[in-house]
């Protein structure tokens, strides 16, 4: 009976895992794991369901804005974290990303992303019941919160590795443990190496083992054996714990890499996108109101897969668009829109229940190899340097992961890509803020962006350069006198932030699925428009170095969103960006 309710879960299970012996007994157990988080789930949040499922494009308003945040470097604990909602509220932020937030790996953890208890909160962030006291003020709001749910591995320190590395044979399986040093090599070859300079290669030898366990990432981040139901059945039961303690959203952190064949490199198999749509069906019976985001740092024609399966079934709400994100980097770096305006085109999505999730920074490196099939090879190897501040360059980031013959990844806060806090880097960042948020998509703001923090001191880093970007949030910036001069600066970042953010809550044709429609991409100078009939939007932002002319404003009025200006302007002055809305 129970199983029954659950056929559409099942069937998506069915072809992945119908070989494996324990399947009987574990669909089983899937499917009262449903049906107990289907009746357990309370009142107010079945309630939040129902209005949900009125509205399933409930997320994709204009109003809707992402903040990605540490706990700890943002207010010290969650605690804290409540104390600022009100700040929060008044930048104009509706959905906030706390990283993760569970028990990490003993000393480095790779900032959390190696999870030693997913159903627990750090002690030094908080306790459970914080979070769930968390959810009911944000929901009291109008707001929402995301939490990472790291599905590809689990910290060495987890109870399963830990019980594999004593011998348990059962949680062994969790696990790819190989004992042919050959297999590794051929399947090595075959693999991409994420962090060549800090853990190079994908499998760690375990002496306790007397075996090579698979670690895409770091060594002390194994990889769950998705090819096993148990592993399915315990990772469902984390989501479905959040999900029925409030939790909005769950961002799928390094979901390409879930299912492992022979043959490939591992990423993006349709394997992994029926798990991902197995996931999404548990959810839609038991908690139907919240949605997934894909962390998929691919090419767009493969994060695609995440939105839209090929089987036309439902998977992700939301996927992060990291191609149109490096896109606007380059444009900034060689005055040229071209790339982002194709990827704007490319990725048009059918539905108006799923959306891209934009953003310019978050606590990662920059990746520049989705641009690989819009820029010549050797044009995008200058960005990096670029960005690391060589040459001309108003730049001071860093790069990440230099191996020979690859191209780096780059590093950096937003403040610190864009040349520092003075007048010249507000500028940049108002054309970076006024482009993103014309964009289709759910922007993402990420922590200190619009306080102009800079790069992380050395002191504050760590061996992996991403922490560079990981600063701790000066609320002295923030909350500190009129007169201190840093204060001053740091301040107009953050009132270009507000001012932009607050404009933007009040146009339905920014909502993350209206339509976009690429008008102009020569010369440096993006002309999109957003929306139709008479809710239209022409953003021109000039990334070029010279002032540009708008070729035909008939039919547009303006509005100089920074400044406050409503004159028609069709001269755009050198790396400035407008909203124009139409007459009617
Ligand atoms: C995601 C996270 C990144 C982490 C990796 C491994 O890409 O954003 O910070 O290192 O997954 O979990």
């Amino acid at each position: 009976m129970i199983e029954l309710a659950c056929d559409a879960v099942l069937a998506r299970l069915e072809p992945l895992y119908r070989d494996h012996r324990n399947w009987p007994a574990e669909r089983a157990a899937i499917a009262r794991l449903i049906e107990q988080a289907r009746t357990e789930r309370n009142a107010d949040l079945r309630a939040l369901d129902r209005i949900r499922l009125a509205n399933p494009d409930w997320f994709n308003a204009a109003s809707m804005v992402g903040y990605s945040l540490y706990v700890d470097r943002f207010a010290g604990n969650l605690t804290g974290l409540m104390d600022r909602l009100d700040w929060l509220g008044h930048l104009g932020v509706r959905m906030l990303h706390p990283l993760p937030m569970t028990p990490g790996q003993a000393g480095d953890s790779d900032g959390g992303f190696a999870v030693a208890d997913y159903c627990a909160v750090a002690p030094a962030l908080g306790t459970i019941d914080e979070v769930g006291e968390l959810t009911r003020k944000l929901h009291a709001r109008g707001m929402v919160l995301a939490v990472d749910c790291v599905l590809n591995h689990c910290a060495r320190d987890h109870p399963w590795a830990q019980a594999a590395l004593g011998g348990d044979a059962d949680k062994r399986e969790y696990f790819h443990v190989i004992e042919d040093r050959i297999v590794v090599d051929r399947r090595e070859a075959e693999l991409i190496d994420i962090f060549p300079e800090t853990a190079p290669g994908n499998f760690t030898w375990e002496p306790e083992l007397n075996a090579s366990v698979w670690t895409s990432f770091y060594p002390f981040q194994w990889d769950l054996n998705w090819s096993n139901p148990a592993v399915f059945r315990e990772m469902l039961a984390v989501l479905l714990f959040w999900a029925n303690l409030g939790i909005d959203a769950f961002r799928l952190d390094s979901a390409p890499f879930l299912w492992k064949r022979e043959g490939t490199n591992c990423r993006n198999l349709p394997e992994t996108h029926q798990i991902v749509a197995g996931l999404r069906a548990a959810l839609d019976i038991a908690a139907p109101g919240t949605i997934l985001i894909a962390e998929a740092i691919e090419r767009t024609a493969d994060v695609l897969g995440y939105l839209e399966p090929a089987d036309g079934g439902r998977a992700c709400q939301m996927a992060y668009h990291n191609g149109l994100m490096a896109g606007i980097w380059y444009a900034l770096a060689r005055q040229d829109v071209r790339p982002a305006a194709r990827l704007v085109a490319d990725s048009a999505l059918g539905r108006r229940d799923i959306a891209w999730l934009t953003y310019l920074r978050c606590h990662d490196d920059i990746i520049w190899s989705a641009l690989g099939p819009l820029v010549e090879a050797d044009e995008l190897a200058r960005i990096p340097a670029f960005f690391a501040g060589e040459g001309e360059s108003f730049a001071r980031g860093a790069r990440f992961q230099v191996q020979a013959a690859a191209l780096p990844n780059t590093v950096g806060t937003m403040a610190s890509l864009l040349g520092g806090a003075d007048s010249a880097a507000l500028a940049r960042y108002a054309l970076m803020m006024t482009t993103l948020l014309a964009l289709p998509g759910v922007p993402m703001l990420y922590m200190g962006d619009e306080i102009a923090l800079e790069n992380a001191r050395a002191d504050q880093a760590f061996a992996d350069a991403r922490w560079l970007n990981r600063p701790w949030m000066d609320w002295n910036l923030v909350d500190g006198p009129q007169n201190d001069r840093n204060f001053a600066a740091r301040n107009r970042f953050f009132e270009v932030t507000r001012s932009l953010l607050a404009l933007r809550a009040g146009l339905p044709m920014l909502d993350a699925t209206a339509p976009a429609h690429v008008l102009g991409d020569a010369d440096g100078l993006l002309l999109l428009e957003r929306g139709e009939g008479t809710q239209r939007l022409l953003l021109a932002a000039n990334f070029a170095t010279m002032p540009r002319d708008i070729p035909d404003l008939s039919g547009w009025e303006t509005m100089v969103a920074i400044t406050g200006e409503t004159r028609m302007t069709t001269i755009l002055p050198a790396g400035t960006a407008v909203w124009y809305l139409s007459h009617e």
